[in-house]
């Protein structure tokens, strides 16, 4: 069969690198085969209400550099469990014939859908109703298992990394300690990462549920050595040893409605009381999902767009490109969101940072 048309859309929570894929799946597709690439505006909802543009080369030019997603995304309008307002209220329904249609009156023969898990999810979807689907990690949390790394992470990491510098000379002249609360959901990932990075003395993370009397004893530790200043990184998914997530909301109609946060303060505060010293709270929220991408994760998105369109041209479909190695490969969609990426305990990069002494709250 020969493709004619390819379809783009990024769903969820944007990530630095979406206009990267963006732009090499559209550049790649005219010049490597004169296919005619389509995007529908802000995720999978631009699919059901047929909003959509064609992309060419002027469409992607000067946005390599910057931030979020020219397409727009949304993390709510799942076609499946769609939201529908009528007389003031809201139900949900199942809309995706509408989407399938879209797909064909417009001729789209491949959907490339860039997103984490939950996009992806919905994707799969579509391709169990015959629509031919080629899918492209995207997530600053890293945690889709199929790919070793996701575009978005890299940039996360340093933009952690660059808050921690800033708080070291902060807490340094206050002494005390100073907490940072990094997103990642269920997944210690850029915890762990900006962590060591950023030269923090106690990382907690979803995989190692935390006893903060073991906080105290390090941070005590530290004090007796002369150190005064403590940097804590909390992963906003991080547990107590026997506890639950902490929660910020919950967001009815969203592809995730959990939405957890609030747990750098809960510890900041217990770590008060624990050891009487000072603690103060920064807490990064969506500057870590926000700016210019890092050279990493422009070149990333590049090899993930121009395989992507590939894979569309020569399928098989119902696919998902990922990183393996040094290797841009193709999965399976069901490999792709068959399970979430967690740290490894006991893999090489904890050893680490326990050899040079970081606490994990155990
Ligand atoms: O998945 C990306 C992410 O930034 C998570 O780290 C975080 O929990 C979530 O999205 C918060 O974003 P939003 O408020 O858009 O759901």
């Amino acid at each position: 069969m020969k493709i004619k048309k390819i379809g783009v859309l990024t769903g969820g929570g944007d990530a630095p690198g979406l206009n990267g894929v963006i732009r090499s799946v559209v550049l790649t597709a005219i010049n490597d085969y004169d296919i005619e690439v389509v995007g529908f505006e802000d995720g999978f909802s631009g699919l059901i209400r047929n909003k959509y543009r064609v992309l060419e080369r002027e469409s992607v030019s000067e946005i390599l550099h910057r931030g979020g997603t020219i397409l727009g995304t949304s993390n709510r309008d799942n076609p499946f469990h769609f939201p529908v307002r009528s007389n003031g209220q809201v139900t949900y329904q199942d809309v995706s014939d509408e989407g399938v249609s879209n797909l064909k009156k417009l001729g789209v023969d491949v959907l490339i859908v860039i997103g984490g898990d939950g996009s992806l999810r919905i994707a799969k979807e579509f391709s169990d109703k015959g629509i031919k689907i080629v899918g492209v990690p995207k997530t600053i949390d890293n945690d889709l298992g199929a790919t070793d790394v996701t575009f978005g992470f890299n940039t996360a990491v340093t933009t952690a990394t660059e808050a921690l510098d800033k708080l070291r000379t902060t807490v340094e002249s206050h002494h005390g300690i100073m907490v940072l609360e990094v997103m990642g959901r269920y997944g210690g990932w850029i915890a762990l990462h900006a962590g060591l990075a950023g030269g923090a003395d106690v990382i907690l993370i979803p995989e190692i549920p935390y006893d903060l009397e073991k906080v105290k004893e390090k941070i005590e530790k530290r004090k007796s050595q002369g150190k005064l200043s403590s940097i804590v990184v909390v992963a906003e998914g991080a547990t107590p040893v026997n506890g639950k997530y902490t929660v910020d909301k919950m967001m009815e109609g969203r592809t995730e409605p959990i939405k957890l946060g609030g747990i750098g303060q809960v510890v900041a505060q217990q770590l008060v009381e624990l050891t009487g010293l000072e603690a103060r709270v920064t807490v990064l929220g969506y500057l870590q999902r926000g700016g210019s991408p890092t050279s990493c994760d422009r070149i990333l998105s590049t090899r993930f767009g121009v395989m992507a369109v590939k894979q569309a041209v020569e399928g098989p479909w119902t696919t998902m490109v990922a990183l393996h190695g040094q290797s841009v490969v193709t999965v399976s969609l069901d490999e792709a969101i068959k399970q979430l990426k967690k740290v490894d305990c006991k893999g090489e990069l904890v050893e680490v940072a326990r050899a040079i002494g970081v606490n994990f709250g155990k």
